[in-house]
């Protein structure tokens, strides 16, 4: 009964356009019927498709990267449903963009500048980003943070430089080894999403990605357990959701520190885990394929 009045409700969506009779029955019946198919579209669209990003950080060369991405292509297989990107050092994006357009891959940078154009020696600019085909772009990895000084209220200027040029943003968080043992991991990982939503607002998250790294386990072969993920992942979105339940049930928060083939499936099979941010292994096809699998 549901699919006939879908049906019904879907060849009548022009007729209710057109006519702008509100007191017709059969219009009035339309529109009921058009409300369960929006309905059904916001349902399907809640489910929140997974995403694995390899962050290649400043490692590779022409030729490493034309075998990296040859090996992801070759193993990749069309049928997973999650989707993938590479986030590749700046100089190399044009070569990656060649590698990977006819590819399900998508492409991202590392970094940019909050900065929109003019005298910043050394920068890059969102719309430089965008002019080679970027999609999406890291912006406060914790090595940004602690290597570079970019305090939450720069990565909020660049989170929304991102958005502004079209690219998708990668807003990464994250406690320190010292601030989990104090137990202020809370505090600190709503403060850093927190300067985004007081400066650009909670729709600014809404057109973003989010990704969860531990400082303590980037790099460390120190993984989270799936259930200290899960906790955080899902306090993150308890937090976005008292600025708006449906932009936190539909913000895909990513997993990163130490994911690798063996951990990968655990920490996805997590409720509020919809993907990761993998560093050293996303250097490995198999690996990266590896956990891409895992994913499905
Ligand atoms: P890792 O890095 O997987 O090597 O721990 C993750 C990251 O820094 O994004």
């Amino acid at each position: 009964m549901l699919v006939f009045r879908l049906v019904l409700g879907y060849y009548l969506r022009p007729f209710v356009k057109r006519q702008n009779i509100a007191k017709n029955p059969v219009v009035i019946k339309a529109v009921v019927k058009q409300r369960y198919l929006s309905d059904l579209k916001r349902v399907l669209d809640m489910a929140r498709q997974r995403l694995i990003a390899g962050n290649w950080k400043m490692n590779g060369s022409s030729d490493s990267i034309k075998e990296l991405l040859a090996g992801i292509h070759g193993d990749l297989d069309p049928s997973w449903k999650s989707a993938v990107l590479v986030c590749a050092p700046a100089v190399y994006l044009p070569l990656v963009s060649d590698l990977v357009a006819e590819s399900k891959v998508a492409m991202g940078a590392q970094n940019l500048s909050e900065q929109a154009s003019g005298a910043y020696t050394g920068e890059i600019s969102g719309a430089m980003l965008a002019d080679i085909k970027a999609q999406f772009v890291l912006v406060g990895h914790s090595e940004r943070r602690s290597l570079y000084g970019e305090s939450s209220e720069v990565v909020a200027d660049k989170y929304n430089a991102a958005l502004e040029n079209g690219l998708k943003p990668v807003l990464c968080i994250g406690e320190t080894l010292e601030e989990r043992e104090a137990g202020t991991t809370m505090e600190v990982v709503k403060a850093q999403i927190d300067a985004v939503i007081n400066q650009y607002g909670i729709e600014a998250i809404a057109k973003g990605v989010i990704a969860y790294e531990p400082v303590w386990a980037i790099g460390t072969g120190k993984t989270a357990t799936p259930e200290q993920a899960q906790g955080v992942h899902a306090e993150i979105r308890a937090h976005l959701a008292q600025f708006d339940a449906q932009v936190a049930e539909e913000t895909q928060i990513l997993y990163g520190g130490s994911m690798n083939p063996t951990n990968a499936e655990q920490l996805l099979a997590q409720a509020d885990i919809d993907g990761g941010l993998i560093g050293g292994a996303s250097l490995k096809a198999e690996q990266f394929i590896a956990i891409c699998k895992a994913a499905g």
